[in-house]
């Protein structure tokens, strides 16, 4: 994978990796009067504009020059502010499709009076590819994504070859990529993903430890009722 390509009998899918395979599909999803009100009323000052000619300028957006973690695919954004409270001197940028999920974190942004989340209100491998810039980024945050469990789906996967290289380029050296799934396939295909793509690290020897700072989300209480694990991967950019 050297070139960012796959190989014949590649575990990933074999052939040239395709950024514009979406790793969503859009639901519709019923918005409540507090989610329409927090988007219209915090929207235009918490969510970033997205322009595909313009790199973003963090300074600008947080009001400090503090360093900037990206959370792609933040569903509801629990996880989100809950790390956003307890770590001011960090910036987040949340990244979701998703308008009702955007609309519960701007409310929860608004009750709470946090003040260190910016929400780019997109396709996240798009915007990681036009608005932002290389090697700025200290982390990045990606909680449950869709796992596509079907073979002939693991094309949608975020975690594939091409959005993979994409993510290192956007962290700056020492960088992380914190990897959370309670699919044990997804788990082990990013850990052998992240293992074969050059420039990273594993910080641990195979799987991560759970890190303590990370809430529970809606996704993993429901995965603890199901009765299933978690997998976690902390990789960093070297
Ligand atoms: C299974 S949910 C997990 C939500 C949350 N992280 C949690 O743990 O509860 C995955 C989320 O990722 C979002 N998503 C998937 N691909 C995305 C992309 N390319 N850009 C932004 N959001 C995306 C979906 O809209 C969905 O809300």
């Amino acid at each position: 994978m050297e070139d960012g390509k796959t190989v014949a009998g590649d575990p990933f899918g074999g052939g040239a990796p395709d950024k514009s395979i979406k790793t969503f599909v859009l639901r519709a999803g019923r918005m409540t009067d507090g989610q329409r009100r927090a988007l219209e009323e915090l929207g235009p000052r918490l969510c970033l504009p997205f322009d595909a000619k313009k790199l973003l300028d963090y300074a600008a957006a947080f009001g400090n020059d503090r360093p900037v973690v990206a959370e792609i695919g933040f569903g509801m954004g629990r996880a989100t502010w809950q790390i956003a409270q307890e770590h001011p001197e960090t910036n987040y940028l949340g990244m979701e499709v998703h308008t009702p999920g955007v609309g519960k974190l701007l409310a929860e942004l608004g009750e709470r009076g946090i003040g260190n989340v910016r929400i780019l209100h997109h396709d996240a491998v798009e915007a990681l590819e036009r608005v932002i810039p290389p090697c700025s980024l200290a982390g990045f945050h990606i909680f449950y994504p869709d796992p596509w469990p079907k073979k002939r789906h693991h094309k949608r996967r975020l975690l594939r070859p091409g959005i993979v290289e994409l993510l290192v380029s956007r962290l700056r050296t020492g960088g992380y990529l914190y990897f959370v799934t309670d699919i044990e396939e997804y788990g082990e295909w990013t850990l052998e993903l992240l293992s074969r793509t050059p420039g990273l690290r594993n910080r641990y020897e195979g799987f991560a430890p759970r890190q303590e700072w990370r809430p529970e989300t809606k996704f993993e209480s429901k995965a603890a009722v199901a009765g299933r694990g978690v997998w976690e991967v902390l990789f960093e950019k070297v």
